[in-house]
């Protein structure tokens, strides 16, 4: 089941949102508005292919076990959503491989619908077919599904897109569930030239010693307790005019967080090997990028490091200078992801002239406890882009909310001996303090929206096509259909 080299250019067709009524509003690049091309008519509608069961949700199906034919329902037709044909796929790979079985060939069922929906079933089979097995040496890591044959009405090049996508986010995953022993930030640097490499894109590493003399004192004060190295890692992808403004996508890179200092608890703390999961986001649509190879420009920015508590760690009431120039007091150095992306935002904001910047991080505790593991919490500061952000979080079935970024949130973070302090007001809005301190680090006129993905990067629920144990790749797709890759 292999990728293929997709189709390329825009041609404008019926967007999903402009057939759900919702469209994407002009944001100054093209790219912004042409997510989700399909063809509202399909080369050869064959009505009656399969058999539509009661449920939406819990996709019911039986098996013929003679003939190990598999009948799976899909609700109601005009109920269909994307979403749905997503978590029917997931529904039939799961029983397939709970089964064990080598092989399976599955007729496309939306035979009349439109394209995105193919690309949402091949999306469906591929995630939904990823099991993290490698570090098992029994007869557990003997068995694969080894292939999955699409036959039937089914569009060629949006099922092909789907594979590349859904093998980036499976790629993606990989890197959050390998142990920090694994993914180091070495690891990622590594990860993100093996792409760059694919898709004609510049590389460039920064180690300790040149980040630091560069005047990133905030990413090189978390680095201080570690002795693994920290790399900042910069991708550029002009695939575009000369004057089109890149999207810059910024990922918090955290390879493993104890809290430095100010040391979480025990329990569970193995789970914070997830705190690269924002890099991951940002290396899962440049790996889908490299493939896909669409006409615009994107720069993807990683700051990596683990925060350790060795002698030199960085402490509570130390004070930082940013690579704006702005000082930092640190008051827990358990808010680290900020303090790294504080510089990665900087340098952003001074290099390049974006279109917008998206950051992608594991920020806060407090968004779990606020959306838990459903939504994805963003706040920014320009409307109409995360306007743009909420019709893609419906086209990608991930689930995103906006909380509010006043003014009165940013005056929390102010703090009484530097410019900013990295904690909020004790007790309250703390996923927004975390966006308001990162606001501080973006250049004002520059349209940003900040993602805290702490909920949503691992142990999702209910989804037919993320395993619950492990990294869940959300948001990649939904950068993606943004960009209108
Ligand atoms: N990586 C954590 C956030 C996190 C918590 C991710 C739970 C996934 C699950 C982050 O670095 C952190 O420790 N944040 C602190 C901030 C606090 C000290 C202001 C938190 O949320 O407790
Ligand atoms: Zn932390
Ligand atoms: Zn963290």
């Amino acid at each position: 089941y292999q990728a293929a080299k997709s189709r390329q250019g825009s041609h404008k067709v019926k967007t999903r949102s402009e057939v759900n009524g919702r469209a994407k509003k002009p944001f100054s690049q093209k790219g912004t508005g042409n997510a989700r091309q399909g063809s509202s008519k399909p080369p050869n509608f064959r009505g009656g292919a399969i058999s539509m069961g009661p449920q939406n949700r819990d996709h019911s199906f039986s098996l013929n076990k003679k003939e190990k034919t598999l009948f799976f329902g899909l609700g109601k037709k005009k109920e269909a959503t994307a979403e749905n044909f997503r978590r029917a796929a997931g529904s039939v790979v799961n029983f397939v491989i709970d089964k064990k079985y080598s092989s399976l060939a599955v007729e496309c069922p939306t035979g009349g619908m439109e394209a995105y929906n193919c690309q949402a079933f091949t999306e469906g089979l591929v995630l939904s077919s990823y099991r993290f097995l490698d570090y098992f040496s029994d007869e557990r890591a003997n068995y694969h599904l080894k292939n999955i044959t699409m036959v039937g009405t089914c569009n060629k090049d949006a099922s092909k897109k789907g594979v590349i996508i859904a093998n980036a986010v499976c790629d993606s995953r990989d890197l959050g569930n390998h142990p920090g022993n694994v993914t180091t930030p070495t690891r990622l640097a590594n990860f993100a030239k093996e792409v760059g490499k694919k898709g004609n894109m510049k590389v460039t590493i920064f180690d300790r010693e040149k980040f630091t003399k560069m005047g990133m004192g905030s990413f090189a004060g978390v680095a201080l307790g570690t002795n693994e190295p920290p790399k900042f890692i910069i991708m550029e992808y002009f695939g575009g005019s000369k004057k089109d403004k890149p999207v810059l996508l910024v990922g918090k890179g955290l390879t493993f967080d104890t809290g430095g200092i100010s040391l979480k608890p025990g329990l569970r703390m193995d789970e914070m090997k997830f705190d690269m999961c924002g890099s991951a986001v940002v290396f899962g649509a440049m790996n889908a990028i490299a493939a896909l190879k669409p006409k615009m420009n994107v720069v993807a920015i990683v700051p990596s490091t683990h925060n350790m508590l060795g002698g030199s760690a960085v402490k509570p009431g130390d004070i930082l200078t940013a690579y704006n120039g702005k000082t930092i007091e640190v008051l827990n150095t358990d808010a680290e992801g900020r303090l790294i992306l504080a510089d990665a935002l900087a340098y952003a904001s001074k290099h390049y002239d974006p279109e917008y910047i998206l950051d992608f991080a594991t920020l806060t505790g407090a968004i779990v406890i606020t959306l838990g593991g459903i939504a994805t919490g963003i706040m920014g500061n320009n409307e109409v882009l995360i306007e743009n952000i909420k019709v893609s979080s419906e086209n990608t079935g991930e689930h995103v909310w906006q909380l509010p970024l006043w003014d009165e949130y940013c005056d929390q973070v102010k703090s009484k001996v530097a410019d900013v302090k990295n904690l909020g007001s004790p007790g309250q809005a703390g996923s927004i303090a975390g966006a308001a301190f990162l606001k501080a680090f973006v250049r004002e006129d520059i349209p940003w929206v900040h993602f805290d993905i702490a909920g949503t990067a691992s142990h999702v629920e209910n989804r037919s096509y993320a395993q619950k144990d492990g990294a869940s790749g959300q948001v990649i797709r939904l950068v993606l259909d943004l960009l209108g890759v």
